[in-house]
């Protein structure tokens, strides 16, 4: 029989009940002058609002430090979609419909000023749920969540029990610096509001790919068998950019890849591939099962880092024709920095599932190209046949979900070469959303300022998985205390890293597989 049209609608499993309403509100984004706003807040509200997926009635209200009028923030932002727009040139019409929405508070964070006249915006709202409904965005450094916190308590902008309507607050990343610093921002948070008030942003989880790790794994029931330490020889999650640091040299000396890149969207995706099946599509479930997986990774002690982990630090050189300086160059970078740019870990997860089977995870800056995915491995077949004459030659069985770019599903086998003779080579069967779906794909912040404005934290962190995040994450850093860059950890920009970490692969017999891009 031949696939229609018509079979695949027939065929289409849609769970649009578990999506809750969008409900009208007012936006307040602190930290309004900031790169995050007008790179990736507004745009994804103009996105959503042209695409009518927000209430006709919505409001944003930018918080900053800087004098502005509301028509001086509009024409910013005006200049900020034409800049980051993802849908090509802003349509006029629908630009001065979501002007009219937006307004400008001026305000410093720490002060209670500030807070009155944003009190005072929100009572002359002219409907009681943009009065009532509050979606506070906290786009700030992480030192000032806590005082926000307090100072909209204080103004009665954020009530912690029963109030009419809701009010939420969703905090950046990063989350703390390591368990302590993380633990004591959520006793913070928690003083002002509720947990199920909290939406902790991983902006990995609002990505299609990302969410459809969890649809593909348990919809599937060929792969689903094989998920698991029987058949699956060693997992491998890379993500990989081209980009040097940039102009975020300050930033990232405090923070190095580990703790910008591992502690939330590597751990989270690690989560997402091997939980177990949730006993229900519900925020809840969900993530109870990240937060067990997580539990179940391996600690490492101080000289087990030495050999399961390897840091890097990129030097010049020159990546896609661009020349990238020493990372020690960069501004704002200490010139004698070992702030690590790269970093790859192999992990073990201690259940039933995954014993024994090794995770390796890589992440880094001036790398030879920008891709996410996750390769799963699978165990070669027994030592006869064609294993016993091609040895190594002969490729085992793996599949690969490609995070970004070329958004798809890859499964690799073997396949006769025609002809006479025996001859087998690797090939390739293979999925691509493009040519399956075609369809425009969502900006994470998209997903995730829905969710937050209908109240669905499934795709938001919760406190004790950010906090068994840092545990893993300290247990890392514990090793490497005192301890500087060694020589080997330098690598070229525009490399796959430095050689030491292919040599923990190899010393298990694994090397790394690297994202072929399809131009
Ligand atoms: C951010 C990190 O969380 O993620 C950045 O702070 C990194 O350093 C970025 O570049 C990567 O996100 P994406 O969506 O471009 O893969």
């Amino acid at each position: 029989m031949h696939r229609t049209e018509d079979m695949d609608e027939l065929m289409t499993c849609r769970l649009d009940h578990h999506r809750r309403q969008v409900e009208v509100a007012t936006v307040v984004i602190f930290g309004a002058s900031g790169d995050l706003t007008s790179r990736k807040l507004i745009p994804a509200l103009y996105q959503l609002y042209a695409g009518g997926q927000l209430p006709e009635d919505f409001r944003v209200i930018g918080f900053a430090r800087r004098d502005k009028t509301d028509e001086s923030w509009r024409a910013e932002l005006r200049e900020a979609l034409d800049r980051y727009s993802r849908t090509g040139p802003v349509d006029e019409v629908l630009f001065t419909g979501f002007a009219e929405r937006i307004h400008y508070c001026r305000g410093d964070l720490a002060e209670t000023d500030g807070y009155t006249k944003l009190a005072g915006m929100i009572a002359a709202m002219p409907t009681p749920e943009l009065r009532e409904n509050r979606l506070f965005y906290l786009a700030t450094s992480p030192s000032q969540f806590g005082i926000i916190a307090e100072q909209l308590h204080e103004a009665n902008l954020l009530e912690r029990g029963p109030a009419a309507g809701w009010h939420r607050l969703v905090v950046e990343k990063p989350f703390g610096r390591d368990l302590s610093s993380a633990s004591a921002l959520n006793q913070e948070l928690i003083r002002h509001a509720h947990e199920q008030q909290i939406f902790r942003i991983d902006h990995y989880l609002g990505k299609e790919t990302v969410q459809n790790i969890l649809m593909f794994r348990f919809s599937n029931s060929i792969f689903e068998r094989l998920w698991n330490r029987d058949a699956v020889d060693h997992v491998q999650i890379t993500v990989s950019e081209k980009l040097g640091v940039g102009r975020r040299g300050g930033y990232y000396e405090e923070s190095g890849a580990l703790r910008d890149m591992v502690q939330n969207h590597l751990l989270q995706v690690l989560a997402l591939i091997a939980m177990e099946p949730p006993v229900a599509l519900d925020a809840e479930p969900i993530r109870d099962e990240k937060v067990k997986l997580l539990s179940a990774v391996r600690r490492l002690l101080p000289e087990q880092v030495a050999k399961q982990v390897v840091r890097g630090q990129y030097r010049a050189g020159v990546v896609a024709g661009q020349a990238i300086p020493d990372y020690r160059a960069e501004e704002k970078v200490a010139t004698g920095s070992d702030t690590e740019t790269f970093v790859a870990l192999k992990l073990f997860i201690d259940n039933w599932r995954w014993a024994g089977v090794p995770f390796y995870l890589r992440t880094g800056k001036a790398l030879a190209e920008s891709a996410s995915e996750v390769r799963v491995q699978f165990k070669p077949t027994p030592n006869v046949l064609f294993a016993a004459q091609c040895g190594p030659r002969l490729d085992a069985n793996s599949l690969t979900l490609r995070l970004q770019p070329d958004e798809g599903i890859t499964l690799h086998f073997n396949g006769k070469i025609p002809g006479v003779g025996i001859g087998l080579r690797p090939v390739r069967m293979h999925f691509s959303y493009d040519s399956e779906f075609g369809a425009y794909t969502p900006e994470a912040y998209e997903r995730l300022l829905l969710d937050a404005l209908s109240g669905d934290p499934t795709l938001f962190i919760r406190r004790d998985e950010v906090e068994q995040a840092w545990e893993i994450v300290d247990s890392v850093r514990a090793g490497w205390e005192g301890q500087g860059m060694a020589d080997d950890a330098f690598y070229p920009a525009g490399s796959w890293g430095p050689e030491c970490a292919d040599q923990l692969l190899a010393r298990a017999g694994h090397a790394w597989r690297e994202p072929q891009i399809q131009r």
